[in-house]
């Protein structure tokens, strides 16, 4: 069955004996109350793949239905001769329940045409299965490169395909902003679009001569919010503030330390790093956000709202007679304090509208806000700190979990940045550390890849870096594997990939091959930055 990610518990009938459940025209499909999506999601692409029309029937032959003795994302899957039987405890469960029903079905039912009208065949088996974390997240970078909504779409498909739930939305960045703001159009005007990229890490010093730019309207965003939703997948926005906000304050010059730097003189970033222009602390500038955010509230439901905080250089706030005297005004200890004074803002004003911030870990500098929680990046320090403290945490520490970061050691990896990630070493990632005690370890609502896009510009570079690392990043984040990373079966992961690379082809991955990329893969002369030898265990 080679199922990924793995289920808690399987029970199969002996080959040879029970002869598996058929489909065929006669076929039929419906769902109880409470599965429509599950039910339509299912129909539509078995329908595709399979040439059947499957109509719905009192008795199906594949049913679906709730149980509300399930856990909202558990279900069961029951497989006899005659019928299949998806019991979920709610509408996402169900959708898992439907996924794991088309990988029994073979890496055909994958294609979007059938290949072939008969011989479509389900094992006799009985499924339990529920996730380990709650939030099993990816952040995708839409800042850096854009990536047209049809492809944001296919990663959707992707993600639910392998029981992930979190889309974590990188929005905005210094490189672009790319959420429509109707009551602010330069943002997407001026914002959306920078002149050139860089080519590759700094220190080769290249440059494209092509603008780069786009943007989503709210409605293109309402569409994806939806179309996630039917799949079981929360779009979580990310907001970057108040540093990577170089292309806000070029759209709006009066965001920024107007009394340091010429902002009207700066544009829409045009190289990678870390940049020192950041917002100011002002009310008109806290006011302007907060009008941002409203319209972002209308298009995302999700309780959580990530308002970013990292890599925010102070250097202008020392230098700005107005930081200085804000801080002093607010009774602030430092520039740590005014950052986080800015962000214990929109945590009550995020909280006051039934909502919940979301940080990265520098939002601990200067203290953290009441209500927030934590996405751990810099390692698991900040998360740790932050679960003792009792908040929410996602882990997501960048020596395991960043797949913008190098397959292997080898010469052929296109743009080699961070750290060496294998397949294996993702596999043998683990997001609750062993200093945690239990109801610290409680804190900890999930885990999340992070898939920054500087040097993938397009999504054939963002399959290569995400495929086939999320297939085990999704396996570390649903299914019960051990704790200790070295009693984990990675030969037995490894056996049930070579399924799963058929599936990856049915779908069109762009993976990288376990033996190395291809020659197209490939981006010789490109500077990379990889960092030597294994990650610090942190
Ligand atoms: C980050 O990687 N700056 C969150």
């Amino acid at each position: 069955m080679d199922l990924i990610p793995a289920p808690i518990a399987v029970r199969r009938a002996a080959p040879g004996g029970a002869p598996g459940l058929s489909l065929d025209p006669a076929s039929t499909l419906a769902g109880a109350a409470g599965t429509e999506d599950a039910e339509r999601w299912l129909r539509s692409v078995l329908g595709a793949a399979t040439g059947l029309a499957l109509p719905r029937a009192a008795d199906p032959v594949l049913g679906l239905r709730l149980d509300p003795a399930l856990a909202p994302e558990e279900y069961r899957l029951a497989v006899d001769a005659e019928r299949a039987r998806i019991t979920a405890g709610g509408p996402a469960g169900a959708h898992w329940g439907a996924q794991t029903l088309r990988q029994l079905l073979g890496p055909d039912a994958y294609r979007r045409a059938p290949l072939r009208r008969t011989g479509w065949q389900l094992p006799v088996c009985e499924i339990a299965d529920a996730p380990r974390f709650g939030w099993r997240g990816v952040l995708l970078d839409v800042a850096r490169h854009f990536l047209p909504l049809a492809d944001l779409l296919r990663f959707v498909d992707l993600l639910a395909a392998h029981k992930l739930n979190v889309l974590h939305l990188h929005l905005t960045d210094d490189q672009g902003w790319r959420f429509e703001v109707r009551r602010y159009p330069r943002l997407t005007e001026v914002g959306g679009w920078r002149e050139r990229s860089m080519v590759g890490y700094r220190t080769g010093n290249r440059r494209d001569d092509r603008p780069h730019g786009g943007y989503y309207t709210q409605d293109d965003l309402r569409e994806l919010v939806a179309y996630a939703a039917d799949r079981g997948i929360t779009v979580v926005p990310e907001i970057d503030l108040p540093g990577h906000t170089q292309a806000a304050i070029a759209a709006y010059p009066e965001l920024g330390n107007t009394d340091v730097v010429d902002t009207r003189a700066l544009g829409v970033w045009t190289d990678w790093g870390v940049n020192p222009n950041v917002l100011n602390a002002s009310e008109a500038t806290l006011a302007f956000f907060e009008g941002v955010l409203e319209e972002l509230l209308e298009v995302f439901p999700s309780e959580y709202v990530h308002l970013g905080g990292d890599e925010c250089p102070k250097e202008q706030w020392r230098a700005s007679q107005a930081a200085q005297t804000r801080i002093k005004e607010l009774g602030l200890a430092d520039e740590d304090g005014l950052q986080s004074w800015m962000i214990g803002h929109f945590d009550s004003w995020l909280t006051a509208r039934g909502r919940r911030l979301i940080g990265w870990d520098e939002i601990l500098e200067g203290g953290l806000a009441p209500r927030a929680a934590v996405a751990s990046w810099r390692g698991y320090a900040g998360g740790v700190a932050a679960a003792r403290a009792g908040h929410p945490v996602v882990m997501c520490p960048e020596q395991h979990v960043y797949l913008d970061h190098r397959q292997s050691d080898g010469p052929d990896e296109p743009v080699p940045i961070g750290f060496r990630r294998s397949l294996a070493d993702v596999y043998r990632f683990e997001p609750v550390p062993s200093s945690l005690d239990e109801v610290s370890a409680g804190q900890v609502i999930g885990t999340q890849a992070n898939l920054w896009s500087e040097f993938a510009d397009d999504s054939r570079d963002l399959d290569y870096r995400a495929f086939p690392r999320l297939a085990a990043f999704a396996e570390v984040a649903w299914s019960p594997l051990p704790r200790d990373p070295a009693a984990r079966d990675l030969a037995d992961f490894e056996r049930r990939m070579r399924t799963h690379y058929a599936r990856l082809d049915a779908i069109g991955v762009a993976y990288r091959p376990p033996a190395g990329p291809h020659p197209w893969q490939r981006r010789p002369g490109v500077a990379g930055r990889p960092l030597p030898g294994p990650p610090p265990q942190v």
